[in-house]
């Protein structure tokens, strides 16, 4: 064992990212496309060598505006550019999201923190929220990240919660009573709206439960609202507010900034020395956010959600192939996708272990998915339809179809 023994328990005890798991296959496949969140080495001759990068990159298939980059280009020199920047984020750039904040969101009462991306932001919050021992609350199937974020800090106490058995809705009812149950009373409750990996939106009235739960129980919520713009079929998302309450915000997604690691925290402007307890963890991790990252998030934004919904309105097309695509495993067996860029879809009893799966329609098919199992739901995969342009995403739901099919009738056949 030697040295590897010295390691803490608070990191062996933590998962291993899926991410990183699904990297390593992808890297003993000869032509994989990714329906997963990992990029695909997929090129396409006919298209510019921006694009090649795009076709299978991230999660969103776009690049951030152009005139926002063509910006960028513009300061690169600047020394302020090269230099620490303010903790909480430049003055400009907090100002413009405080701004969003108040006409998109509704958030009339709300500080704001940039971090390097939702997930340094979701870590922040923890460190400041929760003592190793606590207990937290979370629903199924859950964000990996998220869990692995407690895991990480000593908080091992995590409650997974059930969500409605055909909506995926977090169970409200279910967590009055283990709120009200369990002593000490669970530090925070998170959910994502709407929802990684099921794609599940939490509806206003639902929301406005879980919070007002939350608060008569004294315990932190934290909404994370990465995919705020990604959603369909005339659904709106919501943000709520209140003291108890702290929201999570990424740049990654809408505007296609992955790379660029930018987030933020949105928490109540009446919390006294709040924001002073959230800046000893963030001048400790990143310091500050990139400054030509948050520089390029504030021109992204000069260019405004229409921006954004414009490219979101183009995946419901991708959403509809994969559906097409999942109908092998029967209709009632695909869940979520009102939101966020994923279906969430159940394996047949008899191929109930996700990982082999996975893997077989990896190696066999050439298709890349997501185990279920990585975010507290084993037995099904976490299918995205935001990482390709149409065409690609036809070939790649036509590999997952064949998989599919052949999985039900034949099963992991080699
Ligand atoms: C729900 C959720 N939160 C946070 C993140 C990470 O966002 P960021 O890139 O801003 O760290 C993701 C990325 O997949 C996500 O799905």
């Amino acid at each position: 064992m030697g040295s590897f023994g010295m390691l803490s328990r608070r990191t062996l005890g933590t998962d291993t990212p899926v991410m990183t798991q699904i990297r390593k296959l992808m890297a003993e496949l000869t032509n994989p496309m990714s329906l997963a969140q990992v990029p695909s080495p997929l090129s396409n001759s006919s298209s510019s060598p921006l694009e090649i990068h795009t076709l299978g990159f991230g999660v969103v298939h776009w690049q951030p505006p152009k005139k926002a980059l063509d910006k960028v280009k513009d300061i690169v020199w600047d020394p302020i550019v090269s230099s620490y920047g303010p903790d909480e984020g430049i003055p400009e750039l907090r100002h413009a999201l405080q701004i969003k904040l108040r006409q998109e969101n509704k958030l009339t009462e709300s500080a704001v923190m940039v971090t390097a991306g939702a997930n340094q932001a979701f870590v922040n919050l923890v460190l400041a929220l929760c003592d190793p021992g606590d207990s937290v609350v979370m629903f199924q199937p859950y964000y990996f990240n998220a869990y692995m974020a407690f895991q990480m800090t000593g908080v091992t106490n995590i409650i997974v919660g059930p969500g409605h058995p055909d909506t995926l809705y977090p169970d409200a009812d279910w967590l009055e009573k283990t709120l009200s149950e369990s002593k000490p009373t669970p530090k925070v409750v998170t959910v994502v709206n709407p929802g990684n990996p099921s794609g599940t939106y939490v509806p206003e009235p639902l929301l406005k439960r879980i919070s007002k739960i939350c608060k008569d129980a004294g315990c932190w919520l934290i909404v994370d609202n990465t995919y705020e713009y990604f959603m369909y079929d005339g659904l709106k998302h919501c943000c709520v507010e209140g003291d108890n309450i702290v929201n999570v915000f990424s740049f990654s997604k809408t505007y296609g900034m992955m790379g660029w690691r930018l987030g933020y925290i949105a928490y109540s402007e009446r919390l006294d020395g709040f924001a002073a307890e959230l800046l000893k963890i963030q001048d400790n991790i990143p310091i500050c956010a990139s400054i030509i990252s948050q520089r390029l998030a504030l021109y992204a934004l000069e260019e405004g959600a229409g921006w954004i919904t414009e490219r979101v309105k183009g995946l419901v097309k991708n959403r509809e192939i994969v559906k097409e695509a999942l109908e092998p495993l029967g209709k009632e067996n695909v869940k979520g996708g009102e939101g966020a860029i994923y279906l969430w879809a159940k394996l047949p009893e008899e191929h109930g272990d996700d990982f082999k799966v996975v893997r077989w329609l990896a190696h066999r098919h050439g298709v890349v998915v997501i185990p279920g199992s990585a975010s507290g739901g084993s037995g099904y995969v976490r299918v995205s339809f935001g990482g390709l342009k149409e065409e690609e995403m036809r070939a790649a739901a036509g590999r997952l179809r064949k998989g599919l099919e052949e999985l039900v009738h034949l099963g992991m056949v080699e």
